[in-house]
């Protein structure tokens, strides 16, 4: 009797786990069981088009652009690519559901050289209306994590090139979505992470592909970032739309920020590929604790059972034996850091701050005159093209300016680009698996494979291809 009702109390909970992380056909699981949850995760789904790696398109001698959210992050893309500037790309609409911040943005851009584009604003579904518009090339998204997948796939069915905020999507269904669309319809689905253009980042990447390092067999990386204040300020997020994922959700719920970087380094898709994590959370306290901090009127005030672990610790085998440790801490008072932390046969570098030994030193880092000398032998050239550009424009530290210039750049030029749909796939995907192996206590997850086969060639990234 008593075990009858631990099944029962399993496959409730598998079902409703099944259903979180978006299995495909998460409703035929209803009945599942341990491996057929973990079976039905990494299974391969058949796409109905041909794959897009190493999509080119043809030129577009200046991209006409839309952003979607136009909150703390699409406020940006708004203004940076207003930086990259009228010739390279042109903003001919904008989009966010209220009115205030929609009409703020086009008053930046009236102001700042004078561009006009329509504005798409006041109802839930004014996105849509936009992507109807038949002068727009290039779309990007920056609203909450829900709307990512809604708004990427329509936009590829109308027929535009989609970048999407990090992470692309949260379930693994919805991973898939964007694959098969982006196939279907030939167009470029890319994930917007600026951390790969990271000075550090590309410096890195530079001296990985020039064989500085040697063989790259460990990594750590991470998202660390004390965002307490945040979550729970009723006006930073849209409608608080962050925390609720931290309510409902424990796994590592935003990877990419570390992880990109190291995927670039590595190779994954492009010889190599992750093949299955392990993952474990901390206890929660910290949210809890400040829930009781916060103005009684917050709506989360008081609130206690937040399902996101302090720490959590995802640990990535890859198909060639490499492994990596990804990090995700948005609650403690730890001071914001992505580790950064790359070992080679040749190499070791840390970040924060970014230190490096070459072989044969045993106990020290360079000196800082021997780390300049890598950092100018090996700063990437796309870097050294745009450092002035970069500083004048900010977004983290240039970053962000680099990627927006570099991703209108790649259209302008009709070279494919950096990052493809099954980076964004490969990437975001870790946020569903993570989720599944802490529900399941910490039990290897296998990655589906979303190239269908195609990781194992070798191919060159495109910013170390075409700078
Ligand atoms: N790459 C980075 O460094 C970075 C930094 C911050 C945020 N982000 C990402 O950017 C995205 C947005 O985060 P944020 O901090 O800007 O959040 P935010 O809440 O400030 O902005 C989201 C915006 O979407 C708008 N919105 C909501 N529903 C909409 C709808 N139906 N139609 C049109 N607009 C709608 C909201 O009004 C809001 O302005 C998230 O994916 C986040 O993870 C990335």
């Amino acid at each position: 009797m008593k075990r009858d009702l631990k099944r029962r109390a399993f496959l409730k909970n598998a079902a409703a786990l099944a259903t979180l992380v978006g299995l495909p056909g998460a409703l035929t699981f209803a009945n599942a069981d341990r491996n057929e949850l973990l079976d039905a995760a990494c299974q391969t789904l058949p796409g109905p088009g041909k794959s897009v790696i190493g999509l080119k398109v043809p030129p577009i001698k200046e991209v006409k652009a839309a952003v979607i959210g136009l909150g703390n992050r699409g406020e940006e893309h708004a203004r940076l690519l207003n930086a990259v500037g009228p010739g390279k790309v042109k903003l001919t609409a904008i989009c966010d559901i209220r009115v205030d911040v929609a009409n703020r943005t086009l008053d930046f851009l009236q102001k700042n050289g004078g561009q006009n584009p329509a504005v798409y604003s006041g109802k839930e579904e004014a996105w849509k209306e936009l992507l109807h518009r038949d002068d727009i090339d290039l779309v990007t998204i920056a609203t909450p994590w829900e709307y990512h997948v809604p708004m990427a796939l329509y936009a590829m069915q109308q027929g535009k090139h989609v970048a999407i905020e990090v992470p692309c999507a949260y379930t693994i269904e919805d991973c898939w979505k964007l694959v098969n669309t982006a196939e279907e319809t030939q167009r470029n689905c890319m994930i917007l992470e600026n951390v790969c253009y990271g000075d550090e980042e590309m410096w890195l990447l530079n001296m990985v592909k020039s064989g500085v390092f040697g063989h790259l067999n460990y990594a750590e990386c991470a998202y660390i970032h004390n965002l307490k204040e945040l979550l729970f300020s009723k006006t930073y997020y849209y409608k608080m739309w962050r925390i609720r994922h931290n309510e409902a959700r424990d796994g590592n719920l935003y990877p990419t920020h570390g992880l990109g970087p190291v995927a670039q380094y590595m190779g994954m898709n492009r010889g190599d590929r992750f093949d299955f994590l392990v993952s474990m959370s901390s206890k929660q306290a910290n949210l809890d604790a400040y829930a009781r901090e916060v103005e009684s009127d917050n709506e989360f005030f008081n609130r206690t059972e937040f399902k996101h672990g302090d720490m959590n610790n995802t640990l990535i085998k890859s198909q060639l034996g490499r492994s990596i440790l990804v990090q995700h801490d948005v609650t403690t008072d730890r001071p914001y850091n992505r580790i950064n932390m790359l070992a080679g046969t040749k190499a070791f570098h840390k970040g924060y701050p970014s230190q490096m030994s070459v072989q044969g030193k045993e106990h020290d880092f360079l000196s800082d005159d021997d780390y300049q000398e890598y950092r100018l032998q090996y700063a990437h050239p796309l870097w050294t093209k745009l450092e002035k550009e970069a500083e004048k424009n900010g977004g983290h530290g240039g970053m962000d300016f680099i990627m927006l210039w570099r991703l209108v750049d790649c259209l302008n030029r009709g070279v494919p680009l950096d990052m493809d749909v099954y980076d964004a796939a490969a990437w975001s995907v870790v946020t569903p698996l993570s989720e599944l192996s802490v529900q399941l206590g910490s039990v290897p997850v296998r990655f589906p494979d979303f190239t269908r086969g195609r990781w194992a060639e070798q191919r060159e990234l495109g910013v170390m291809a075409n700078p």
